[in-house]
C-alpha cells in the first residue's frame, strides 16, 4: 500500500474553546511552544507522509501560512544573528507540502473528507488525522495504523478505550478481537446515547481509508446532529471492504478539552530540561 497523502480537517468551529477561539482557529492555539496542529502535521510526517491536505475555510487561512515562508520575519532574524531562531521557524515551512481546500458549508467531517476527493489518487490508500486530536507514544498513533493497513490490506481506524460516561462524545465501533489490540469492525455509530453505545471503544480521530470512502460518503445521509458523518460512511465502507480498528498505543490528548489542553501544555514544557525545574517549583508554589 502506497501511502503518502493525509488529510487533515481544519474547518470545525471550535465552539468549546470560546472565547479563546473567537478569532484564532482552534488548531493554532499554542501547546508550549508550537501551534496544536503542528504536533498532528509532526506525527504525520515522522509516519512518512508528505503531502498534507488541510481542509479549511475562510477563517483559517492563518494555518496554512504557518506552514509557509515568513520571508521578513526570517530577515529580521537573519539581521539581529538568532539564527537557532530562524532554523526552527524555516523548518516549520519546509515540512510538508501543503495543498489546501475549502469546505464552503459546514457540513460535517463525513463532508469535509469527501471535499479532498480530486486530490486523492483513486488507487492509493490515505490517511486522516483530526485536526485538534493529539497523541503521543514510542510509536506514532498513525504510524501504528499504516503499519496494520499495509500488512492486512484493508482500512484502519485507530480506537482508544474511554470510561463509559464518555461514549456519546465519540464515534463507537463494535467488532471482535483478531489479535492483541486488533479488532475487526462490525458496525460504528457515532456519538450514541450511553445506554446504546456497542463498546467503549472510541474512534480517536485517526483513519486509514482506501478511496472506495468517497463513493461511500456520497451516499451517506444527514445523520448525527443533521451533518454529513464520516462515522455512516465508514459503516458503508466497512461493509465493503472490511475494517478492522487498531487500540493506539500511547497518551492522547483533545485539545478542545481544557483540562487535557493544559495537561498538554504542562506535559511539553516538563520535557524541555532548560524550563522543567522553574516549571515544577511555580506549579508547586500554586498549590495550597
Ligand atoms: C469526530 C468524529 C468522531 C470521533 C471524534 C474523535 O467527532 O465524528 O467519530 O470519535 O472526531 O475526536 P468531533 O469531535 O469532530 O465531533
Amino acid at each position: 500500500m502506497n501511502i503518502t497523502k493525509v488529510i487533515i480537517p481544519v474547518a470545525g468551529w471550535g465552539t468549546r474553546s470560546l472565547p479563546a477561539t473567537k478569532n484564532i482557529p482552534k488548531e493554532m492555539l499554542p501547546i508550549y511552544n508550537k501551534p496544536v496542529v503542528q504536533y498532528v502535521v509532526e506525527e504525520a510526517i515522522h509516519s512518512g507522509l508528505r503531502d498534507v491536505i488541510f481542509i479549511t475555510n475562510r477563517d483559517k487561512n492563518v494555518i496554512e501560512d504557518h506552514f509557509d515562508y515568513n520571508l521578513q520575519l526570517e530577515a529580521t532574524l537573519e539581521r539581529n544573528g538568532k539564527q537557532d531562531m530562524l532554523a526552527k521557524v524555516r523548518a516549520v515551512a519546509e515540512m510538508a507540502r501543503i495543498i489546501s481546500i475549502r469546505q464552503k458549508r459546514a457540513l460535517g467531517l463525513g463532508h469535509a473528507v469527501a471535499c479532498a476527493r480530486d486530490v486523492c489518487s483513486s488507487d492509493d490508500a490515505f490517511a486522516i488525522m483530526v485536526g485538534d486530536d493529539l497523541m503521543f507514544g514510542m510509536t506514532p498513533g498513525i504510524q501504528q495504523l499504516i503499519d496494520v493497513a499495509r500488512s492486512e490490506r484493508k482500512p484502519v481506524i485507530g480506537v482508544m478505550e474511554v470510561p463509559q460516561d464518555e461514549v456519546s462524545r465519540y464515534g463507537i465501533i463494535s467488532g471482535k478481537e483478531s489479535s492483541p489490540g486488533i479488532y475487526t469492525v462490525s458496525s460504528l455509530v457515532e456519538k450514541p446515547k450511553i445506554s446504546e453505545a456497542p463498546s467503549r471503544l472510541a474512534i480517536v480521530g485517526r483513519y486509514i481509508l482506501t478511496p472506495e470512502i468517497f463513493d461511500c460518503l456520497e451516499k451517506v445521509q444527514p445523520g448525527h446532529g443533521g451533518e454529513i458523518q464520516l462515522t455512516d460512511g465508514l459503516q458503508l465502507l466497512a461493509e465493503k471492504r472490511g475494517m478492522l480498528a487498531v487500540k493506539i498505543r500511547g497518551t492522547r490528548f483533545d485539545a478542545g478539552n481544557w483540562a487535557e489542553y493544559l495537561t498538554a501544555n504542562i506535559y511539553f514544557a516538563l520535557q524541555d530540561e532548560e524550563l522543567r525545574d522553574d516549571l515544577v517549583q511555580r506549579l508547586k508554589s500554586l498549590l495550597p
